[in-house]
């Protein structure tokens, strides 16, 4: 299958691209390297340097290498600077898939594929959350993904798109071996941080909140391997190719960590001390956000293999050694 990859040059969206071409499809990758490596895009994809919001050139990209599904990962992702800087949320992840759309529908794409996230719930009532659990995004960032899945919804009755919006919990890990990490700047992601500690590019990690109502005061969050998030993405693909449901779908593990663990994780696979220090609360952090993993099991056929926190810190650790410091 011909797919194009917006945002193939980040962090998840670069893991895709080398499985799609793993798997014998054909791959074109659309970025605009704000935030992205042009050398973590497989070289056996076409790479091509340019805003998706560009509906124009998105239209003649589709139609000229016969694109038949698009995989959406392009956006911004930072949830403390759409809170101080909500318009470049508004415009990168809602008015850039507007266009986008526009495109997907005029080239009659028929399958399309959305990077939505945990934080369009807000704060949960229950745990683990399953997908008809109310959204309340707390910060414009998860606003805007919640946008962006109720203008999927629209499109679906209205024209027939097939979508999925796929709710990633916190994506961690990497493909080491593809020479593949998580390469954000600035990091604003735990195990990237801790192990930055560990390999001695950071003094000390922050613990914000040892009081929380959990098990040893710290948050608890649901870390999914990057591997495996790419796989879900191929279930989602073919689930929709076969005319499956549209439909959002939580990609997670369905058990949490909380952040001593993860810090007792990185000290015990790297062999390294790691200073943790307690810091006040941040407002807006939600205790506990652990996936309900049912839906994605039952209708995509798909669960996490490779998540455990180990295995996830153990391919992070690796990949993160090798980065230049
Ligand atoms: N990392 C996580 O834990 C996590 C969790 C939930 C959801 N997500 C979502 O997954 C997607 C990928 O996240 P990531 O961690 O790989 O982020 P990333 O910043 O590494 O990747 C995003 C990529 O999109 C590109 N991009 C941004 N705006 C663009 C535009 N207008 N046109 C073209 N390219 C553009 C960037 O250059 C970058 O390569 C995002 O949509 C994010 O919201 C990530």
């Amino acid at each position: 299958m011909k797919v194009l990859v917006t945002g193939g040059a980040g962090y998840i969206g670069s893991h895709m691209v080398r499985t799609l071409i793993d798997r014998g499809h054909g791959v074109v990758v659309v970025d605009d390297l704000s935030s992205g490596h042009r050398d973590a895009v497989a070289a056996e994809a076409a790479f091509v340097e340019a805003d998706v919001a560009d509906g124009v050139r998105m239209l003649a990209l589709l139609r000229e290498h016969g694109v038949e599904a698009v995989l959406h990962f392009a956006g911004k992702i930072r949830v403390d600077e759409s809170v101080v800087d909500p318009a470049t949320y508004w415009r990168g992840n809602v008015t850039a898939s507007l266009a986008l759309l526009g495109a997907v529908l005029e080239a009659k794409v028929p399958s399309f594929v959305f990077s939505s996230t945990a934080a369009v719930y807000g704060d949960p009532e229950t745990v683990p959350i399953p997908e008809d659990h109310p959204t309340r995004p707390v910060n414009p960032y998860g606003d805007s993904k919640l946008t962006v899945e109720r203008i999927l919804s629209s499109y679906g009755v209205a024209h027939g798109l097939r979508w999925a919006a796929l709710r990633y919990f916190n994506a961690a890990g990497a493909n080491a071996g593809a020479g593949l990490g998580e390469r954000h700047d600035p990091e604003s992601h735990l195990i990237p941080i801790v192990l930055d500690v560990a390999l001695g590019r950071r003094e000390k990690v922050s613990i914000y909140g040892t009081d929380w109502p959990t098990p040893d005061g710290t948050c608890v969050r649901d870390y999914i391997h990057v591997c495996d998030l790419a796989d879900a993405h191929l279930a989602a693909l073919e689930h929709l190719t076969k005319g499956g449901e549209s439909g959002a779908f939580n990609l997670g593990t369905g058990r949490g960590a909380s952040v001593r663990e993860v810090v007792e994780v990185v000290r015990e696979v790297t062999g390294k001390a790691v200073l943790a220090v307690s810091a006040p609360r941040r407002a807006g952090d939600p205790p506990e956000l652990v996936a309900g993993v049912e839906r994605a099991a039952r209708i995509l056929g798909w669960r996490a293999k490779q998540s455990d926190l180990r295995t996830i810190v153990a391919d992070a650790w690796l990949a993160r050694a090798r980065l230049p410091g």
